[in-house]
């Protein structure tokens, strides 16, 4: 059984760039949701294989990664976002930024770029990919499509409806550039870090 991460700030910590209300429906239900869908997944494939009935596995495998897919990207969100205290990529996560992108400015801005196409339901992902020795931005749609195999996702920016329309409406934009202010760094430099080592 996978279990609800908790919320490393309180729910209006992120405002005014992400408000209460938007944050507590995002963690509290939807949030939440994905982690029950997991679990109830878990438990049928578990008694699928206990009865050595398969009939359903297309279906109960494409539902794990959906759902499992939703959980990962959730807790890496809501652990990548903090309140509006200026943070920066540290120097080693920096260099690799400039080496891979040639400078911050053309990271982010391929990055907001790249969040304001992302097809329906979906995320922008900076991600590191250990075969290629670099940092990539990848899009994401729903949560489980169009990765590259082995990626290690460090920073996400959810592109679904659900993230933003509550407080942001139609402007995508307006969205993107209120989460650059609420970017947790720290936590970006931590998990990179750890996955270097
Ligand atoms: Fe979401």
């Amino acid at each position: 059984m996978i279990k609800q991460k908790e919320l490393p700030y309180p729910l209006d910590a992120l405002e005014p760039y992400y408000n209460r209300e938007t944050l507590d429906i995002h963690y509290n239900i939807l949030y939440k949701g994905y982690i029950d869908n997991t679990n109830k997944t878990e438990e049928k494939l578990a008694k699928a294989r206990e009865t050595n009935h398969f009939e359903n596995i297309k279906c109960l495998e494409k539902d794990l990664s959906f759902f499992g897919s939703g959980v990962i990207l959730h807790e890496l969100f809501f652990y990548n976002m903090g309140p509006a205290i200026p943070t920066s990529p540290d120097n080693e996560l920096m260099e690799q930024i400039q080496k891979d992108f040639g400078s911050y400015d053309s990271f982010k801005q391929q990055f907001t770029e790249s969040s304001k196409v992302v097809e329906a339901s979906g995320w922008n992902l900076l991600v590191w990919v250990p075969d290629f020795h670099k940092l990539e931005i990848l899009q994401c749609e729903k949560h489980q499509n169009l990765t590259l195999w082995g990626c290690i996702p460090l920073l996400v920016l959810d592109m679904w409806e659900h993230s933003y329309f509550l407080q942001y409406k139609t402007k995508r934009p307006e969205y993107i550039n209120a989460f650059w202010n609420i970017v947790n760094w720290n936590e970006v430099n931590k998990r990179y870090k750890q996955i270097k080592k």
